[in-house]
């Protein structure tokens, strides 16, 4: 058995013999919401959990418990306690680290977790270890407390991925997703490519489809090919659609034939300048394949799946492994800490309706690489 890196105590996983010090633990470090002697028998026994225990000198310090639902890349943290006489000494977060990582290991991107807001110690145990809260429970326990709901990503980009190191670029505007995308490429592409605020909104104007949903359009594949083409790069574009893009997004006649004038427009211009626009389904292969020759992707993703929201969004491809696509995404809700939004994983079986866009179903990837070859 390897050596324990803790020097004080070790952790391994719970078998059947400790549900009586797991219960002893349980009423010395929870006075309400505690788990039944019953409710621990039946975690110490099932198989969709993440159950390991800190010791010293088989004396039982502390437990962590993560239940692994099928169907989810969720994990959620559903107990960690440490009993008084092993406190602040570290082993709460190594048990909680040790999780992590068997959490990510068994598929899991993110791992959440529900913790009482007045429970300064453990709310600072996980602020540490990087989780963020966002969002809450009203009257959530038994003494009719209030939870905060914090979350932390557990599944980075693995090392042995293939792509090119990605710098990231938050996008400034709610609209310039696309231009923001192409930057994070071209840059990656190109070490003398500065990208700039300018820079950006430089490229939403060549490649705007002008309206958009209710307010400013995003950007047109095509619109961003010509873009990357007219900075030097070589481009090319997969699109399953051949009517206009997004003209169902909009309300008004005059909209709908201005974005139709637009796309006609940009498919001419794709004509004259040599850039392909294939009618074909992109695969996860093919993405691979373009990586792993060194050219980068954009991708449209519907964000329903993130936030909620049915909104076209251009994310940057950079990487892609087994089970995972990783990208790039502009937007990110914290600006001070954009970690989350950087080689964000998205499991592969998710990405097949992620990438699909509205009713149209429209699904479109814009390949981008330095020099001329044939796609
Ligand atoms: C929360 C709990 C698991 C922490 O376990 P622990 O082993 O003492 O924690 P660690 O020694 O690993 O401390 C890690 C970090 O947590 C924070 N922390 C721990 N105890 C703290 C305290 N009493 N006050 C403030 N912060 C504290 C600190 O940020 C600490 O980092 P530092 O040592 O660098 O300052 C433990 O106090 C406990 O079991 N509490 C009762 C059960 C509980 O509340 N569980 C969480 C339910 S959501």
């Amino acid at each position: 058995m390897p050596a324990s890196p803790y020097p004080h105590f070790s952790i391994r996983p719970v078998g059947a013999a400790d549900t009586p010090a797991l219960h002893a633990l349980e009423q010395a470090c929870f006075d309400s919401d505690r788990l039944s002697r019953r409710r621990l028998r039946h975690w110490v026994a099932a198989e969709n959990r993440v159950f390991l225990v800190a010791e010293r000198e088989e004396q039982l310090l502390g437990y962590v418990l993560v239940l692994l639902r099928r169907g989810t890349r969720l994990a959620r943290l559903y107990s960690l306690a440490v009993g008084p006489r092993g406190r602040g000494q570290g082993i709460g977060k190594a048990l909680l680290s040790a999780a992590e990582e068997a959490s990510s290991h068994s598929g899991r991107l993110f791992m959440r977790l529900e913790v009482a807001e007045d429970n300064r110690a453990a709310i600072a145990l996980y602020q540490q270890l990087g989780y963020r809260t966002f969002g809450s429970y009203a009257n959530y326990y038994e003494d009719d407390g209030n939870a905060l709901r914090m979350q932390k990503r557990i599944r980075y980009r693995p090392e042995n991925l293939l792509s090119a190191r990605v710098p990231w670029y938050g996008q400034t505007t709610d609209f310039t997703c696309g231009p923001a995308a192409a930057m994070m490429a071209m840059a990656a592409l190109d070490a003398d490519y500065r990208p700039s605020a300018s820079e950006e909104l430089a490229l939403w104007r060549e490649a705007t489809t002008i309206f958009m949903t209710s307010g400013t359009g995003g950007c047109h594949p095509i619109g961003l090919a010509l873009a990357m083409r007219a900075r030097g790069f070589d481009c090319a574009v997969y699109l399953n659609q051949r009517t206009p893009l997004f003209a169902d997004s909009v309300r008004t006649q005059a909209k709908r034939a201005v974005i139709a004038r637009v796309d006609a427009d940009f498919r001419s211009a794709a004509a004259t300048a040599g850039i392909p626009v294939i009618e074909r389904e992109f695969t996860q292969e093919q993405l691979q394949q373009w990586l792993e020759e060194g050219a980068l992707a954009l991708l449209l993703i519907s964000t329903y799946r993130l936030d909620g929201k049915k909104v076209p969004h251009w994310v940057t491809l950079t990487g892609i492994d087994g089970e995972c696509l990783y990208v790039h995404d502009p937007d990110s809700d914290d600006e001070q800490n954009p970690l989350d939004s950087r080689d964000l994983p998205i499991a592969r079986e998710d990405f097949v309706s992620m990438s699909l866009f509205g009713k149209e179903k429209l699904r479109t990837a814009v390949l981008i690489r330095k020099s001329s070859k044939d796609y």
